[in-house]
């Protein structure tokens, strides 16, 4: 399921291993050398060693997805022992950079950040940097000037989901549709990468006109909101909709059905993100196509901070691979969905 893209050696991690010569990561240290791992390692020494300390700052709780990843990365830590200091920005970029300075202050091991959007992160990740505290990146990515302000990336390939999503779309309407796109938060990494990859594929195929693009800010009711304002625009002409998560297209099922349209049948829908609901909207023959994007972070997450604190390189990038699932597959996958 993961394909490594890049690999390099994490300088910031040397800092880190520098900078943490706690006892825990020196127990960490030394039970790598045993074969141990480091669960075992703090369950075998749990009187001497101090657990690991790592803050989490989730942009909020807006979808489905963001509830799961957040669930899989709290599952995670309890699972190996380790103190997660979570915090909720509740969708707002200023709680998320006051958390990380909390985190730094409070001079935890690591730092795993899901960033609301892509810019703004400079400052406060040179801050934890300098402080020697690795920044592991999950689901989204950042722009910063210096690259080595992170750790690394553990994420979805955002632009490849936008491009099966477009690449299926183009083949389900034989390359001529009048269709709509409910795009992400503005300014966060998957709306842009998702659009950026829809755009590529529907440039060879001139037949395929979007007649109407807003951000439903990846949730339902504003998805709802937003396709009600398209229906009441362009009514009927509305072929299909291109939606850069579940929960909008779950929010645009409702409002095509309260305009007397039938979603699934009379207009297209494909989205991203793959989570049950989705998959009984397309039992339901209300939804045409998912791309899968997993929420499922945690253990990769720890994996990274833990091979950072031992001081050991990560590598800058792990893409999660995404499948893609039409209806005619979802009952048949339903109960194998985990979010
Ligand atoms: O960053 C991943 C996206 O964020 C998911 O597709 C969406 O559901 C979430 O809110």
């Amino acid at each position: 399921m993961i394909k490594v893209v890049e690999s390099v050696g994490a300088s910031l991690s040397r800092v880190a291993a520098c900078a943490l010569a706690s006892a825990f990561s020196l127990a960490l240290v030394c039970s790598s050398c045993s074969g141990e791992s480091s669960a075992d390692a703090q369950g075998a020494n749990a009187g001497e060693a101090r657990r690991l300390r790592v803050g989490f700052s989730q942009l909020g709780a807006e979808s489905n997805w963001r509830s799961a990843e957040t669930r899989s990365i709290q599952e995670e830590a309890a699972k190996r022992g380790v103190e997660l200091k979570f915090s909720d920005a509740q969708g707002q970029q200023e709680n998320q950079i006051r958390a990380l300075k909390t985190f730094i202050a409070q001079k935890v091991d690591a730092i795993v950040l899901a960033p609301k959007i892509e810019t703004g992160w400079d400052n406060v990740l040179a801050d934890a940097k300098a402080a020697g505290i690795p920044v592991v990146l999950v689901d989204r990515g950042v722009q910063v000037a210096d690259p080595s302000l992170y750790a690394t990336l553990i994420a979805s390939d955002f632009v490849e989901e936008g491009r099966m999503a477009a690449s299926w779309l183009v083949e389900a309407t034989g390359g001529a549709c009048k269709l709509v796109e409910l795009r992400g938060t503005v300014g966060a990494a998957p709306a842009i990468d998702r659009q950026k990859g829809f755009m590529e594929v529907l440039a060879a195929h001139p037949g395929m006109e979007v007649l109407l693009s807003q951000s439903g800010e990846f949730g339902i009711a504003k998805g709802k909101e937003v396709m009600e304002a398209f229906l009441k625009q362009e009514g009927r002409r509305i072929q299909a909709v291109y939606a850069h998560n579940d929960d909008m297209a779950l929010g645009a099922i409702q409002a095509l059905e309260a305009f007397g349209l039938r979603p699934g049948s009379d207009v297209k829908l494909v989205s991203i993100d793959g989570g049950k609901p989705a998959f009984e909207a397309m039992v339901a023959g209300k939804l045409d196509c998912v791309v899968e994007c997993s929420p499922l972070l945690g253990p990769l997450a720890f994996d990274a901070v833990e091979k950072l604190v031992r001081g050991e390189a990560v590598e800058r990038r792990i893409v999660v691979a995404d499948r893609r699932f039409t209806k005619e597959l979802a009952a048949a996958e339903l109960p194998n969905r985990k979010y």
